[in-house]
């Protein structure tokens, strides 16, 4: 489904070009899960982006190479025409719940936004759907909490409204960008079990980015391991774990404790 050759991604600044993907190409089929792993500023955050099209707030990339999405590439279609695809069909969740999400919108209306945009749906169409989806992601009582604020969610709450806002136009694929760097340990378990189930259920492809070994670990069936801005390894997890073969990889491993135990995410 997704096929992407000979990337790159270069931030523009005054003049200065600075490439920090360097000609990586990767795979995901329909309805995979596929893992991307690297130390921070491997590159990890923006290969995600690129997909999505989508530079960080305030800087400015030239992204090379093909990002075939059934068969289209992303890179030679109209911002217009991305426009259609991003949230559509491919959907990402951000490292920042916070940073995503409108401080001054309530979250049911955030969800409403999308599937009125995206799907078409009337207003009260779009409310019935928003509460469904709250449920579906485990909020309690969403009827009543479609109409509170962000700020009024915590944080491991706020991930979950997320995850409802990406998933609500059904994408095909979705990107979860450390989606539990900042949830304690019992919380990530729940989001990444979320984050499963909507998978088998949806029938959503997953590419799930983290700098932890351990969090991956019976969530994927492939990964990618990245390195300054390169894939160094790649293959199925199992044997990955097994038998690393680069020395990063190898690196990577050896701080993940207990080696072949797996989480029960
Ligand atoms: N807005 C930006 N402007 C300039 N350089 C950037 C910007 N964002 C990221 N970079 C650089 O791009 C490279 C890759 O960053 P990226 O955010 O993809 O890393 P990452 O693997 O996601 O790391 P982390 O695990 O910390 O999220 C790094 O060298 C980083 O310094
Ligand atoms: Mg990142």
């Amino acid at each position: 489904m997704l096929e992407v050759r000979d990337l790159t991604a270069e931030f523009i600044r005054e003049g200065e070009v600075l490439r920090v993907v360097q000609r990586i190409g990767f795979d995901i089929a329909a309805g995979e899960a596929v893992g991307f792993v690297g130390e921070s500023g491997s590159g990890k955050s923006v290969t995600a982006r690129a997909v999505m099209r989508l530079a960080p707030e305030g800087s400015s990339i030239r992204w090379g190479g093909r990002i075939l999405f059934k068969g289209q590439d992303l890179l030679a279609l109209s911002e217009r025409e991305m426009t259609d695809v991003r949230g559509r069909r491919i959907a990402m969740v951000f490292q920042d719940p916070m940073a995503s999400l409108n401080p001054v919108m309530t979250v049911g209306q955030q969800i409403d936004d999308m599937l009125m945009r995206h799907m078409s749906l009337s207003g009260a169409q779009a409310r019935k759907r928003t509460v469904e989806l709250l449920g579906l992601v485990g909020i309690r009582d969403p009827e009543h909490r479609a109409d509170d604020y962000p700020h009024q969610f915590s944080g491991g709450m706020r991930q979950r409204v997320l995850i409802a806002i990406a998933v609500s136009c059904e994408p095909d694929l979705l990107i979860a960008d450390e989606p539990t760097t900042a949830l304690d340990v019992t919380v990530q378990a729940q989001i990444l079990r979320l984050l499963m189930r909507l998978r088998r259920e949806l029938g959503m492809a997953l590419m799930l980015i983290t700098h932890d070994f351990g969090v991956i670990a019976g969530m994927v069936e492939r990964v990618y391991v990245m390195n300054n801005g390169e894939i160094v390894e790649s293959g199925a997890i199992d044997t990955l774990f097994a038998a690393p073969k680069h020395p990063y990889t190898q690196a990577l491993l050896a701080a993940v404790p207990r080696i072949g135990t797996r989480r029960s995410a």
